[in-house]
């Protein structure tokens, strides 16, 4: 079959298109015969080696964790799931592989495809939209409180605007100055750029909730503080292990709680996910699709933390 590996770690030039065997499948996994391939920048730190201390020096590596198409073949302790069932998810592991014409993949990481949104679509929401779920319902957002969304223009932040949203909150979102249309069109109420004003200190309001997804700023929590209530939350999806630590802390100090997230794959929320897609609450965001021999030209792109939605790879479109 056709898979994207890659030799060694490095910038998108490393990743071949080549010619490998099939994967083989372990007894709770199902075989997918993979339609589409979301990116997200998880991809694009792997192959860059910045986990290498996890992820190690033995090559050939596979790439590609969100994913939607067709069960071919399913392992023997698999009950929920047929051949012929078409399916999205999202890998959770360090090793991915859906780049790919085949995947194997655990049945706890995928759940059946709305049959309304195309696999195009449905890659595009995995790991996103199980993210933006997963952070809502750890900060415990509720109906008619506000929330400020800073990053809310790629995959997270577009899946938690609508998220938010249907949730009944009343959502700003913060973005460059560029994405700030594209934002308040998928229903934010407010929108702030963070490349135009100074987004904390303009406002007067107060928020119950401060989602930070975009990262790479630094963690945001003193900035945060100044406009969420006291009883406020900040949550962030920064990948850092002192943040329990620190949330414990704050807690101590009867600050607004921090609260930190790492996304789990699992059958339920993908559930949830399908259901909403399938009522049209949340509309996938591909605002780019190319093919799997796009793909360094997709991870430049990725990387540079600028996506507006989605991209998705397109696999075997007939
Ligand atoms: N912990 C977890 O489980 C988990 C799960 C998923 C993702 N993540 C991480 O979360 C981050 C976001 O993921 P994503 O898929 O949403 O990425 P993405 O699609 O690349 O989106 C990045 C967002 O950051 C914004 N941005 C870029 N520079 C900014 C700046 N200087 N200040 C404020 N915002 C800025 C971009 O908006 P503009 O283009 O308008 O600037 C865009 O909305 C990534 O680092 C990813 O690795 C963590």
């Amino acid at each position: 079959m056709q898979a994207v590996i890659f030799n060694q770690y490095g910038g998108p030039e490393v990743l071949e298109l080549v010619d490998i065997p099939q994967p083989t499948m372990a007894a709770n996994q199902v075989l997918v015969r993979v339609k589409a391939v979301g990116l997200n920048p998880k991809d694009a730190a792997l192959r860059a080696g910045m986990l290498k201390f996890l992820t190690g020096k033995r090559f050939p590596q596979k790439t590609g964790f969100d994913f939607s198409g067709v069960i071919v073949a399913v392992g023997d302790q698999v009950k929920n799931h047929q051949i012929g069932e078409e399916v999205f998810g999202y890998i959770e592991d360090l090793v991915g592989g859906a780049a790919a014409e085949f995947v194997a993949v655990k049945q706890d990481w995928i759940a059946t495809k709305p049959a309304a949104i195309a696999h195009v679509e449905a890659a595009a929401m995995p790991c996103t939209y199980l993210t933006a779920l997963q952070a809502l319902r750890q900060a415990k957002l509720q109906r008619g409180q506000k929330i400020f969304i800073y990053g809310a223009s790629g995959g997270v932040g577009t899946a938690a605007i609508q998220i938010a949203k249907h949730l009944g909150a009343v959502v700003t979102a913060v973005s460059s100055g560029k994405n700030q249309a594209y934002c308040a069109a998928l229903a934010a109420d407010k929108t702030l750029a963070y490349d135009q004003s100074d987004v904390f200190g303009d406002t007067q309001e107060k928020y119950d909730v401060f989602f930070q997804v975009h990262v790479l700023s630094g963690n945001l929590y003193s900035q945060a503080r100044k406009i969420l209530k006291r009883e406020g939350v900040f949550i962030t999806i920064e990948p850092n292990p002192l943040l329990g630590a620190q949330g414990f802390i704050r807690k101590l100090l009867g600050q607004p709680r921090l609260e930190s997230l790492l996304v789990k794959s699992n059958q339920q929320d993908l559930e949830a996910i399908a259901r909403m897609a399938e009522q049209g609450v949340l509309q996938p965001q591909v605002l780019q699709k190319l093919a799997l021999s796009d793909i360094a030209k997709a991870h430049k792109i990725i990387e540079e933390q600028h996506t507006r939605g989605k991209i998705v790879l397109e696999i075997n479109s007939d």
